[in-house]
C-alpha cells in the first residue's frame, strides 16, 4: 500500500505484504472457520433468502449464491482482522445486498449505486439498522479503488474501519471470481493480506459449496477429537 491509509494501525500490512508478493503460493487451504462465522452466514443467508429481493437478469454470475459466497468470504477475513461485531455486520449487509439490482450480468457500473439505494430504503421500512459504512461500500463497490476511497475519506472522514471495510468487501467479491472462469481472478487485485492467503480456500468454497466446506470441516474436527481421545 504505498498511499497513507485511514485504517486502524493494527491493520497496516506494508511489509508483510511486500513478503507475501514475493511468494504467491503462500495459501492456506485448510482454514478451520470458527463456528461464529458459520452462524453468522447461516442468519444473514436466511436473512438473504426471506428478505432481500434480486431484480432478474436471465444469467447465474451475480445471484445469490454467489452473494452468499461473498458473505462468507468477507465474515472470514472479517474474522481475521478480528474486527468488531458491528463491523462485521456492516460487511454482511453490504455482501447480501450488493448485487441485488443489476440490470445485466456484464458490465454495468451503477449497479452498486442501485444496491445501496435500495438497501437505504429497506432499512427504512424494516427493522435493519442502516449503516452508512455499508451504504458507501455498496454504492461503490463498482467503482475505481482510489476514487472511491477519496469519495469514503471525503464523506466519513473520522470513521476508522470504513475505508478497510471497503477493501474488505472488495476482496471477498473478487475472491469469488473463479466463477468467471479462466482468468476470471487476476490476485495481483486482491488489496488484503488476509484475503490474499485465501485464494485456493476461496476457490474450493466455489467448487463445493459453503455448507459442503462445512460439512467437511466437521468432520475434520470430529476426526481430531477422535484422535486426541485415543492419545490419552
Ligand atoms: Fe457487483
Ligand atoms: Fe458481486
Amino acid at each position: 500500500m504505498s498511499q497513507a491509509v485511514q485504517v486502524p494501525p493494527e491493520f497496516q500490512e506494508t511489509e508483510e505484504m511486500e513478503e507475501w508478493e514475493k511468494k504467491l503460493e503462500n495459501q492456506r487451504e485448510d482454514i478451520l472457520i470458527p463456528q461464529g462465522v458459520i452462524s453468522d452466514y447461516f442468519r444473514w443467508k436466511t436473512f438473504m433468502e426471506d428478505e432481500v429481493e434480486f431484480w432478474e437478469v436471465g444469467g447465474t454470475w451475480h445471484t445469490k449464491p454467489h452473494c452468499a459466497r461473498v458473505l462468507l468470504l468477507s465474515l472470514l477475513i472479517g474474522n481475521e482482522y478480528h474486527l468488531p461485531k458491528k463491523e462485521i455486520n456492516a460487511l454482511a449487509m453490504a455482501s447480501v445486498f450488493h448485487d441485488s439490482r443489476r440490470k445485466t450480468e456484464w458490465y454495468d457500473v451503477s449497479h452498486g449505486q442501485r444496491a445501496a439505494d435500495y438497501y437505504r430504503e429497506y432499512c427504512g421500512t424494516h427493522p435493519l439498522p442502516f449503516d452508512e459504512r455499508t451504504y458507501l461500500v455498496m454504492a461503490g463497490h463498482d467503482r475505481k479503488d482510489e476514487e472511491w476511497e477519496a469519495k469514503i475519506r471525503e464523506e466519513l472522514p473520522d470513521d476508522r474501519y470504513v475505508v478497510f471495510l471497503y477493501r474488505i468487501f472488495k476482496d471477498a467479491d473478487a475472491l469469488d471470481r473463479f466463477r468467471l472462469g479462466k482468468g476470471g481472478l487476476d490476485v495481483n487485485y486482491i488489496r488484503t493480506l488476509k484475503a490474499k492467503t485465501m485464494v485456493l480456500f476461496a476457490k474450493h468454497i466455489w467448487l463445493a459449496t459453503p455448507e459442503k466446506v462445512f460439512e467437511e470441516q466437521a468432520d475434520r474436527r470430529r476426526d481430531r477429537r477422535r484422535r486426541a481421545r485415543a492419545v490419552k
